[in-house]
C-alpha cells in the first residue's frame, strides 16, 4: 500500500478538500467531519463504536482547520477540537470505496471440476489457508468441496460449524433424512429434482446449501446438478433483456406450507445492486411459486415468457455441472447464486447436512480479509 502524505488542505463552502500527495483529493463535509471526530468523547475506539445519537451531534461550523503530512486539524464554533488521520481519510475516496464492496464471481457454465476447491478436511479445520481457499472458492465459483469428511452427522456438523455456524430454520438445524425408493413409499421421492435455489419463501434464504451423501446402496443414479444462476441471468440480460428488467423488478410470491407452518415472501427473482447493476441473489425455485393474481394480462404474459426464458439457460445440460457425490465429500454452495438439483434415482440413499446464514458465512470471508 502506497502511504499518502496530505499537501494541502482547502475550504470548499462548508466542506473541507484534502489534498494528498498521490495527487488525489478527497471532499469531506462539514457534518460528516464532525460526526467522525475520532476522539475519546465522540467514539469508542474499543468497540468501534460512535458515542453519540446522531441528534446530539451539533450543528457547528469550522472556525479553523490545519494540516500537517499525516494529520487534519480542525477546532469547531463550540470549541470542540478533531483530528483525523490521513490513513483514515483516505479510506473515504468514494469510487475505491464501493470498488472495495463489490463482490467479484467468476462466471461459469459446465463442468468446473477442475476450478473449485477440493481441500481435505484437515486442511480446512487447521489452517488459515486452507480456510482461505474454501471461501476464495465460495466467492469465486459459489461452490466448494471439503473431502475426507468421516460419513456422520457429527462430522458434517463440524464442517459447517467452521463454514460459519449452522443456520436453524423451521427444517431445523443439521437434518438427515432416508429416501429409500425401493420400498415404494411415496412418502420418499426417487424422482428428479430440476435446478433451483431453496428457501424462495424466506425473508432470508439459506446463504450456503451443505450437502453430504451418507450413503447410497443397491442403486444408481441421484447425481448432483448445479448450474451458476448468475451466468443465466447474465445470458438473459444480453438476450432477452426485457426480460431481465421484468425479472429483477416483478415480486414473486413463493411459499411453503405444511401443518403448522406457512410460509411466504415477495421479491424479484433477480436481484441487483441499484447502482453498480452487479447480480446480488437469484431466488429461482419453480416448484415454491405461489399461485398469483396479476395487475394485468401483460404482467401474466410477462412472468410466464420471462421465467420460461431464463429457466432454459437453468435446463440446459451444456451449462450444468453433473457429478456423483461420494460419502466422504461434503458439497458447500452458495444459495444466493447456484442453483441445484439432481437426477432420479434407484436403491436407498441417506443424506445429512445444513444451512449456513449468508452474514455468517461473509463474516468468516470477511475476518480472513478476503473481502471488505
Ligand atoms: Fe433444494
Ligand atoms: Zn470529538
Amino acid at each position: 500500500m502506497v502511504s499518502k502524505t496530505i499537501e494541502r488542505v482547502s475550504a470548499v463552502d462548508r466542506a473541507l478538500e484534502v489534498h494528498f500527495g498521490d495527487g488525489n483529493s478527497i471532499k469531506f463535509e462539514d457534518c460528516w467531519l464532525r460526526d467522525h471526530c475520532r476522539c475519546s468523547s465522540c467514539y469508542h475506539a474499543e468497540t468501534f463504536q460512535r458515542a453519540n445519537h446522531i441528534l446530539d451531534i451539533p450543528d457547528v461550523t469550522i472556525t479553523e482547520y490545519r494540516h500537517d503530512k499525516s494529520q487534519v486539524f480542525v477546532t469547531w464554533s463550540d470549541n470542540h477540537q478533531s483530528s483525523y488521520t490521513q490513513d483514515f481519510l483516505s479510506q473515504f475516496d468514494y469510487k475505491q470505496w464501493r470498488e472495495n464492496r463489490r463482490l467479484k464471481p467468476l462466471l461459469w457454465h459446465g463442468d468446473i471440476n477442475n476450478k473449485v476447491t477440493k481441500i481435505q478436511v484437515d486442511e480446512f479445520l487447521n489452517s488459515v489457508n486452507g480456510s482461505k481457499k474454501v471461501f476464495q472458492s465460495l466467492l469465486d465459483f459459489g461452490v466448494a468441496l471439503i473431502e475426507g469428511v468421516g460419513a456422520t452427522l457429527g462430522d458434517t456438523e463440524v464442517v459447517c460449524k467452521a463454514l460459519g455456524g449452522v443456520q436453524h430454520t423451521i427444517f431445523g438445524g443439521m437434518w438427515q433424512f432416508t429416501t429409500r425408493a425401493d420400498h415404494a413409499d411415496t412418502a420418499y421421492t426417487n424422482l428428479p429434482l430440476a435446478a433451483h435455489n431453496d428457501n424462495t419463501y424466506f425473508t432470508e434464504a439459506a446463504g450456503l446449501q451443505i450437502l453430504h451423501c451418507l450413503e447410497h446402496s443397491n442403486g444408481t443414479g441421484g447425481e448432483t446438478i448445479l448450474v451458476d444462476g448468475f451466468y443465466g441471468a447474465t445470458q438473459l440480460k444480453k438476450e432477452y433483456p426485457e426480460d431481465f428488467e421484468f425479472l429483477t423488478k416483478f415480486n414473486l410470491e413463493a411459499e411453503y406450507i405444511e401443518e403448522g407452518h406457512h410460509q411466504t415472501y415477495s421479491a424479484p427473482v433477480i436481484k441487483v445492486d441499484s447502482e453498480t447493476e452487479d447480480l446480488v441473489q437469484i431466488r429461482f425455485n419453480v416448484y415454491d411459486r405461489a399461485p398469483m393474481a396479476f395487475a394485468d394480462g401483460e404482467t401474466c404474459r410477462s412472468y410466464y415468457r420471462s421465467l420460461r426464458n431464463l429457466a432454459k439457460y437453468y435446463q440446459n445440460p451444456s451449462n450444468q455441472w453433473q457429478f456423483k457425490l461420494k460419502p466422504g465429500t461434503v458439497m458447500v454452495m452458495d444459495n444466493f447464486r447456484v442453483l441445484h438439483g439432481r437426477t432420479g434415482f434407484s436403491g436407498s440413499r441417506v443424506l445429512c447436512g445444513s444451512y449456513v446464514a449468508r452474514s455468517d458465512w461473509l463474516d468468516r470471508a470477511r475476518a480472513l480479509n478476503l473481502i471488505h
